[in-house]
């Protein structure tokens, strides 16, 4: 027998509400979870703005959080995320998430959390050391709960993001073993592109890095972020030439610009000399904008329509709440909880 429950062709998927979402989200997650709207194995589809994940390393700053909360929501909405099709809920509004995250604590130990290497790697940038904040280090424990709230079993990732799904898989095959077999092995569905480079080259294109281009930027701000970009540092004179590798330009066109022919070419004028970083950024500049214009306007239509997004967060909310009682009703009766 397996340890799992069988397939159940749920789809969840979440963003941290921290800020305002930029193309490393979007080619990340965002068109992967728009994409996979049109999956027809799939049953059903939830997507959560993970407040209190992202309290856990804000908790000082809960006005953040708040804020963020619409204009996640926006971003999603504005690429195409359809309220038809995928139930748009907010984390802290289910309470059997924290119920279901309170039972998991017990099927995880301390040193499993260390071992997690995005948590790891999170404590070290932060300067955590043995002073990380339990909410912290437990958050995938929460996640976890995310997942399985819904009993969902495709969930659309970044790939830093795989060890949370790795942890969930451990939490519910103990589950599964110890009380009763109620849930699903989970697969994370990466996106067909790594992790975006920062427009100053950084391996990572983040806010507090100030290297991202926002999917609500205008047209003036991409401008002035591309201008500025990472290229080739030796490559002074147009005549000289230049390096394709590790060239932001280059790393970019490879992801949004369709005519893969054309940049193919560009490669090779690159490398030979002879080709300007102004040409090839000009060119970026039209491919970037043609993708996030429309985003950018469905947003803007949006935001004059905030009582549509309350209509939407209140159906997430009904969906979400009758869908998380019945599996609530069966996880009290496995571990032989007072259910009344
Ligand atoms: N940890 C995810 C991120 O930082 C957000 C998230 C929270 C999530 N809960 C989730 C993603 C459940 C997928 C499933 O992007």
């Amino acid at each position: 027998m397996s340890e799992f429950a069988p397939k159940s062709n749920v789809l969840l998927t979440g963003d941290r509400p921290t800020g305002r979402l930029h193309l490393g989200h979007y080619v990340g997650s965002i068109k992967n979870r728009v994409d996979l709207q049109n999956d027809t194995s799939i049953t059903k589809r939830f997507y959560m703005v993970a407040d209190l994940q992202g309290l856990t390393d804000n908790f000082n700053n809960p006005e953040k959080i708040r804020d963020n909360v619409r204009e996640v929501i926006l971003d999603n909405l504005a690429c195409g995320l359809d309220p038809e099709k995928t139930t748009i809920f907010i984390q802290s509004t289910i309470p059997f998430i924290a119920e279901l995250t309170m039972l998991f604590m017990n099927l995880v130990t301390v040193s499993r959390l260390k071992r997690n290497p995005t948590v790891k790697e999170d404590i070290k940038e932060k300067n955590f050391g043995e002073a990380v904040p339990a909410g912290f280090l437990t958050f995938p424990i929460s996640q976890a709960a995310d997942i399985l709230c819904v009993k969902a079993d495709i969930v659309p990732v970044g790939a830093d993001q795989m060890p949370h799904i790795e942890q969930t898989n451990e939490i519910g095959a103990s589950f599964n073993r110890m009380y009763a077999p109620l849930f699903p092995y989970v697969k994370g569905v990466i996106s067909e592109y790594p992790r975006l480079v920062g427009t100053d080259g950084n391996a990572k294109a983040s806010k507090s890095l100030g290297n991202a281009i926002y999917l609500s930027d205008s047209f003036e701000e991409i401008s002035k972020k591309v201008m500025s970009m990472y290229t080739d540092p030796n490559h002074v004179n147009v005549a000289d030439p230049g390096k394709v590798e590790g060239n932001v330009v280059f790393t970019y066109l490879d992801i949004f610009d369709d005519k893969k022919d054309e940049v193919a070419e560009l490669k090779a004028q690159y490398m030979k000399g002879g080709l300007g970083d102004v040409v090839l950024k000009k060119r970026l500049i039209d491919v970037l904008e043609n993708v996030i214009a429309p985003i950018r306007a469905k947003r803007e239509e949006l935001e004059k329509n905030p009582e549509y997004i309350d209509k939407i967060l209140k159906q997430g909310f009904e969906t979400t709440m009758k869908e998380t009682e019945k599996i609530r009703d069966e996880v009290r009766e496995a571990v032989k909880l007072y259910n009344i």
